[in-house]
C-alpha cells in the first residue's frame, strides 16, 4: 500500500509526474481538477456548480472536494494505493484526509514562479485520458490515447495569475503543515520531465 501526495503550484508538472508514477507503481491517479473536469463534462450538478469557481482561478469549496475524495478512495482501483494530485489544497482539506488515511509521503515539486506562465499558456490537455502536453514539443491534435487536445478554460492569462494568488494564499501553508510532520520531500521540478521523475524514484518507498 503506497499513498502519496503530488504538492505544487499550478504548472509544477504534478499532473505530469502524477501519471507515470500512478502507472508504474499501479496506485490510483485520484487528481481532483481531472474529476472535475469529468463532472462539468457530464453536466452534472456538482460540475456545474464547481465551474463558476474554476473559471475564476478559485478553489471549489472544501466539502465539495472532500465528499468527491471520500468516494473515491472507497474504489476497488484503491486498493494499492493512490496518489493525490491537486489535493489537499487547504489546512481544512489536509487535516480531512488525515483523519481518514494515513500518507506515506508529500513530493513537493517546486518550480520558480516565473517558469508557471509558460507551462501553462502553452499546455494543452487530452479531452478522454487527462495527459498533458506543451504546444513547444508537441502541437498534433491528438492524444496518444486517441483522444483530442484542448486548451483548458482556466489556463487564460487573467485566471492563471489568480490561480497562482490563491494558490499562495490558501495551499502554500501546507509546505510547513507537512514539513511539520515529518512527510514533505522537496524535488527541483525545474529540469527536464524525465529528470524530474527520476528525482522522485529515488526519493519515494520501495
Ligand atoms: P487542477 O486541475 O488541479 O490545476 P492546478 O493545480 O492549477 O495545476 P495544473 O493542472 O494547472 O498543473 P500541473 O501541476 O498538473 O502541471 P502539468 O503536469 O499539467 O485544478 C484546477 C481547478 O480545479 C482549480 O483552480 C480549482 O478551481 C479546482 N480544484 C481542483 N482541485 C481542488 C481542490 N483540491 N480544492 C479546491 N478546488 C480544486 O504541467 C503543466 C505544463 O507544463 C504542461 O504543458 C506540461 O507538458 C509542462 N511540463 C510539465 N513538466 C515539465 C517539465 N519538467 N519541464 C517543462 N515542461 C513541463
Ligand atoms: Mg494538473
Amino acid at each position: 500500500m503506497l499513498r502519496l501526495i503530488f504538492f505544487g503550484p499550478p504548472g509544477a508538472g504534478k499532473g505530469t509526474q502524477a501519471e507515470r508514477v500512478a502507472k508504474d507503481r499501479r496506485i490510483a491517479h485520484i487528481s481532483t481538477g481531472d474529476m472535475l473536469r469529468a463532472e462539468l463534462r457530464g453536466a452534472t450538478p456538482l460540475g456545474l456548480a464547481a465551474k463558476a469557481y474554476m473559471d475564476r482561478g478559485e478553489l471549489v469549496p472544501d466539502d465539495v472536494i472532500i465528499g468527491m475524495v471520500k468516494e473515491r478512495i472507497a474504489k476497488p482501483d484503491c486498493q494499492n494505493g493512490y496518489l493525490f494530485d491537486g489535493f489537499p489544497r487547504t489546512v481544512a482539506q489536509a487535516d480531512a484526509l488525515l483523519a481518514i488515511t494515513p500518507i506515506d509521503r508529500v513530493i513537493n515539486i517546486d518550480v520558480p514562479f516565473e517558469r508557471l506562465v509558460a507551462r501553462i499558456s502553452g499546455r494543452r490537455m487530452c479531452d478522454s485520458c487527462g495527459a498533458a502536453y506543451h504546444v513547444s514539443t508537441y502541437d498534433k491534435g491528438d492524444c496518444r490515447c486517441g483522444g483530442q487536445l484542448y486548451h483548458r478554460d482556466d489556463d487564460r492569462p487573467e485566471t492563471v495569475e489568480n490561480r497562482l494568488r490563491v494558490y499562495e494564499q490558501s495551499t502554500a501553508p501546507l509546505v510547513a503543515y507537512f514539513a511539520d510532520k515529518g512527510l514533505l520531500a522537496t524535488v527541483n521540478g525545474d529540469a527536464r520531465i524525465n529528470e524530474v521523475e527520476a528525482e522522485i524514484a529515488g526519493i519515494l518507498p520501495a
